[in-house]
């Protein structure tokens, strides 16, 4: 008997969107659809599939355990939790850049690598850009949401976040100053799964590099 293979979604666009791509390769999940259900684990019994939702940060975490076999998830989270699993698949939505923003003066505080503070979300990755890449010693302030507060309320010089259209910026008088690095949403792979179910995965990595 096949065993199920098991997809950890993080929650809104980004599970949205990978579901419709899933469909177009012909693996649906009707049972998902019923907005009402407060049923968490869905399942396509003929393909022997399961799905759930998951907060982002918390999808690498059940791949890398293999409470999932896959993910899907943004580069910023598999870069942030740093855990053990396969990436395998950019899936080419959810397109962003991790950048280090503020005020125009933070411009010259970036130059003289002076000590600074900066707010963010992300503290493993700003921690990589200043330490490791730029050997710029900072001050990094864990933050959970609403980042472009933290220069404008004086907490930090500035952050280090996502910026997609750039209007969450422009609306508050700040700028990108640094790109850290460029983010979409990507495909996770547990590594014990990877070998143990191995041509199913391959089948479905390369139904989906068929129609990116
Ligand atoms: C994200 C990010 C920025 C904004 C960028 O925040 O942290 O604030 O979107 O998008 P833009 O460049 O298109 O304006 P999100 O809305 O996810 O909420 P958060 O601030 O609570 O993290």
């Amino acid at each position: 008997m096949e065993r199920y293979l098991t997809f950890a979604l993080g929650k809104g666009r980004l599970a949205k969107k990978t579901l419709e791509m899933l469909e177009t390769i012909g693996i649906s999940c009707e049972e998902m659809k019923d907005k009402t259900s407060r049923k968490l684990v869905f399942v396509n019994e003929p393909l022997k599939l399961r799905f759930f939702l998951a907060k982002g940060p918390d999808v690498p975490t059940y791949v890398e355990y293999g409470a999932a076999d896959i993910g899907v998830v943004g580069k910023d989270t598999i870069l942030e939790e740093g855990r053990r699993v396969y990436e395998v698949l950019d899936l080419g939505f959810g397109k962003c850049k991790m950048c280090v923003c503020g005020p125009k003066e933070g411009e010259n505080l970036l130059k003289r690598h002076e000590f600074i503070r900066v707010g963010t979300k992300y503290p493993h990755i700003a921690k990589d850009y200043f330490f490791n890449k730029k050997h710029q010693t900072v001050d990094i302030i864990k933050l959970n949401g609403s980042i472009e507060l933290a220069p404008i309320v004086g907490l930090s010089e500035v952050i280090v976040d996502i910026v997609e259209t750039g209007s969450t910026l422009r609306e508050n008088g700040l700028f990108v100053l640094e790109e850290v690095c460029d983010l979409s949403a990507r495909m996770i792979v547990n590594q014990v799964s990877m070998k143990m179910e191995f041509l199913r995965i391959k089948e479905l990595i390369e139904g989906l590099k068929r129609i990116l």
